[in-house]
């Protein structure tokens, strides 16, 4: 624009005027490009061995540890708002070397998610996350080996024996979120073969290694000394994504995941580009508990966070998204 000349020229004006359809709320609700659903929200939970009481996570304001009644609750919650899914993870009073309790008919997960689709499989997906974490007592997703590396291949049989475990509660789709290579193609082939071949599986495929898992470590109790950087993803990398999620299809994946989603929303859109099947995306704990602390601090607005967070994750390609916010975004977008 020349200083001091006209501001604008006389129309006929070239010029795009955006700002014409956000004039008002008609308007802008007519030409929104992408909208929420509670359908494709899915609310993690944690269930806990041995309590008889609810137990608050300190660094997850909102979220508890829950006792089998409480959970059940819970899910009727998320049936009553519509959600899409539950994603169940467990923890157990009792932690070995290998696990014991994840491949136990009575350890607690399993408990859990038979529990869950008898009272609500047929009105939410019941999802169950496969991994050893939990169950350990050195806090990997997998087994060792005698060097205290873990152990890609003897961990995969873990997976297998859990995998049967759980596809026998009757859940219908099982969340792999170990990284370990080949899980997938090992899991569908032990699923198959024990003629388990309607349960579905969700591959955590591109999962970043971040800082931002800190409180799920509390949610679980988690023993972990160190990270997981041998297994799961660099966040530096996007390249190892794709191969992960082609991987990961080519083994039999029936959904992928991107993992964390804010901070690695450009892999959510990579993977939408290139998935044949559904992605979806995991706004996980350290996600959650910066908004409730900056909302408890009263620095930003905590519902428009929640819901601009959920919407660029939409955006960005996720058709289905879990969220430890799921429950309260659903109320504010109604069914
Ligand atoms: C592995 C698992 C983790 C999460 C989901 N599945 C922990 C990890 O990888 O360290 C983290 C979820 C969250 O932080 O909300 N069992």
């Amino acid at each position: 624009m020349t200083p001091g000349g006209p501001l604008l020229p006389s129309a006929p004006f070239p010029v795009g005027r955006p700002r014409r359809l956000r004039r008002t709320p008609a308007l802008r609700r007519l030409v929104a490009e992408t909208r929420l659903h509670p359908a494709e929200l899915v609310l993690p939970v944690f269930v806990r061995e041995g309590i008889t009481e609810p137990v608050a996570i300190s660094a997850m304001p909102g979220v508890v540890q829950h006792t089998l009644d409480s959970l059940v609750e819970e899910a009727h919650r998320c049936v009553a708002a519509g959600l899409g899914g539950i994603m169940v993870f467990g923890v157990p009073t009792e932690k070995d070397g290998r696990g014991s309790g994840a491949d136990d008919p009575d350890g607690i997960l399993n408990v859990a998610l038979a529990r869950l689709v008898e009272e609500v499989g047929n009105e939410i997906v019941v999802m169950s996350d496969l991994c050893l974490d939990e169950f350990t007592d050195h806090g990997h997703c997998g087994v060792l080996a005698a060097d205290g590396s873990v152990d890609n291949d003897a961990t995969l049989e873990r997976y297998a024996a859990m995998a049967l475990a759980q596809a026998a509660t009757g859940t219908p789709v099982l969340g792999l979120s170990g990284m370990m290579d080949g899980q997938v193609g090992y899991v569908r082939a032990a699923l198959d073969a024990a003629g388990y071949t309607d349960t579905a599986i969700l591959a955590y495929a591109a999962k970043y290694t971040s800082g931002l898992y800190g409180p799920f470590r509390e949610a679980v109790q988690s023993s972990l000394v160190g990270d997981r950087a041998t297994y799961q993803q660099d966040p530096a990398n996007g390249r190892e994504a794709l191969r992960e999620i082609e991987t990961d299809v080519a083994e039999g994946a029936d959904l992928v995941m991107v993992k964390p989603a804010g901070p690695h929303l450009d892999v959510v859109a990579a993977a939408a580009a290139v998935s044949p099947v559904p992605v979806a995306a995991y706004q996980i704990s350290g996600e959650y508990a910066q908004i409730e602390a900056a909302a408890e601090r009263g620095w930003v607005d905590r519902d428009r966070v929640m819901m601009e967070a959920l919407l660029g994750i939409r955006r960005a390609g996720a058709s289905i998204i879990l969220s430890y916010h799921a429950l309260d975004a659903a109320a504010l977008l109604g069914r």
